[in-house]
């Protein structure tokens, strides 16, 4: 069944706490948990109803798995304000719920078959791009809560800033984020998942939200009401309206070339065959990009294609051809997936040689403090761990990546990209393209159009 991760009982209280906060439930409230495993959350109401002297709710917990919920009935047998209903949470219901508490399924895309992408993204606003389970759940509970309701879930703190969860987090707005606590990374024991417990208040409107950050530190935002990461607000930045941004300066903003077989394109400098020479271009990842020294490639990467990028015919690869089609190597470039639906040669991604093969600026996709260094020659083809921006202007390159590399950008970096797992910076390109320009940067003719 899909995403279980049970939740500890002390997070369970902790959650049911906020659950309860504007007061508590009566014998008549209505208590739903969307995606119940074995009941924790309704063991964590029975607790605090105990504890606080309150009444117990009628409670209705779901669950798609049925030995989930077998497990839920053993351990709620004889509480009689307990349903407990196997179906698929994710069907239309017209059901309304005062209290809605739970830990929704974390499976990504890649874990729902193409039947279910379908049907769910034609049911669902923010079963937008690479969504996720647990987006859905959002959108289906919030759906469902009363008016006064009150929901608590905890999650991975990401559909905060992710591009794909812009439509959850519009939802989410809309509906009153009372409170939003990032909470401690290992609070599920073996996994790394930068939790975060949202709590939803209907009839807070469009009152502050409390963000509550993981040192403890406290700050009352409003979140955008747009679909616009949560993230600058969040920093205390108010995001960018208006003026010139990087995209006005450069003709690309991207990550670099993924073959699928690095370690069958990709060789040491010296190693490059007999022959080879003209499909040898210096490469470079961004492991071997080191801060404050310039870029010098120990490495090449054979490219089957043409000066503009298009892929060569078999029959003009020559020894290339020859070196590829070693067992080995075929087998190996044949079992890449991309290979299921291009020649069995082609990259991963189709370089754009024309644009990469100019004086540009590089810079390391995952880092602790972004920097850039640049590629006057233009030889280099960075691979896949390397963005590069190629300028609009070449004769400013020099002065982009001085301007790249100020404190202005790296707080404007630091305050809206994502974080990889070592809470390191993860750059993307449309966080770059976003980054604001001084208007003397942008060349001539784009700023008369800005
Ligand atoms: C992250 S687990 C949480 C389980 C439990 N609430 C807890 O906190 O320990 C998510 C649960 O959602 C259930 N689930 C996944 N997809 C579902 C769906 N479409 N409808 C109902 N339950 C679903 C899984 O079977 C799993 O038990």
């Amino acid at each position: 069944m899909k995403g279980f991760v049970p939740t500890p009982p002390a997070l369970v209280d902790q959650m049911v706490d906020k659950l309860f906060r504007a007061g508590p439930p009566t014998a008549e409230s209505t208590l739903l948990d969307p995606g119940c495993g074995s009941g924790v959350f309704v063991e964590g109401v029975l607790r605090w109803c105990q504890r606080n002297g309150a009444a117990i709710p009628r409670i209705t917990a779901v669950d798609s798995d049925p030995a989930r919920l077998r497990e839920a009935r053993r351990a709620l047998a004889g509480v009689a304000q307990v349903t407990l209903d196997e179906r698929d949470f994710l069907l239309p219901s017209a059901e309304q719920y005062d209290f809605i508490i739970g830990n929704p399924p974390y499976v990504s895309i890649m874990g729902l078959d193409a039947c279910e992408r379908a049907i769910y993204r034609e049911r669902f606003r923010a079963a937008s791009g690479r969504f996720d389970l647990y987006l859905l759940f959002f959108e289906q509970a919030l759906g469902m809560l009363s008016r006064n309701g009150r929901l608590v879930f905890v999650t991975p703190e990401k559909y905060m800033y992710v591009q794909s969860a812009g439509p959850a987090r519009q939802i989410l707005a809309a509906a009153g984020v009372e409170e939003i606590e990032l909470i401690d990374e290992q609070s599920f024991p073996g996994l790394v998942t930068y939790p975060a417990i949202t709590t939803v208040a209907c009839g807070h409107g469009r009152g502050p939200t409390r963000f509550v950050a993981r040192d403890g530190t406290t700050l009352d935002v409003r979140l955008p009401p747009n679909r616009r990461s949560w993230l600058a607000t969040i920093n205390g930045r108010q995001p960018h309206e208006g003026g010139p941004t990087l995209a006005d300066a450069f003709a690309r903003i991207s990550c670099g070339v993924a073959t699928g077989a690095d370690d069958v394109f990709v060789l040491p400098r010296g190693r490059v065959p007999e022959g080879l020479d003209r499909f040898a271009y210096p490469t470079l990842s961004g492991r071997e990009l080191v801060p404050g020294t310039e870029p010098s490639p120990s490495k090449m990467m054979l490219v089957p294609y043409g000066p503009n990028g298009e892929l060569l015919p078999e029959r003009r690869l020559g020894g290339l051809r020859d070196y590829l089609t070693t067992p080995d190597r075929r087998e190996r470039l044949e079992r890449r997936t991309c290979a299921a639906r291009k020649p069995w040669y082609a990259f991963h991604e189709t370089p754009p040689l024309a644009d990469l093969r100019k004086p540009k600026i590089l810079c390391k996709d995952i880092t602790s403090r972004p920097w850039f260094v640049p590629d006057l020659s233009g030889e280099i083809v960075p691979r896949h761990s390397v963005y590069y921006l190629v300028p609009n202007d070449p004769s400013r390159l020099q002065e982009l990546c001085d301007y790249l590399n100020s404190d202005e950008v790296a707080e404007y970096l630091m305050a809206h990209c994502q974080r990889a797992a070592n809470g390191f910076l993860r750059l993307q390109s449309h966080i770059l393209k976003q980054v604001p320009l001084p208007a003397e940067l942008v060349a001539g003719e784009q700023l008369a159009a800005v």
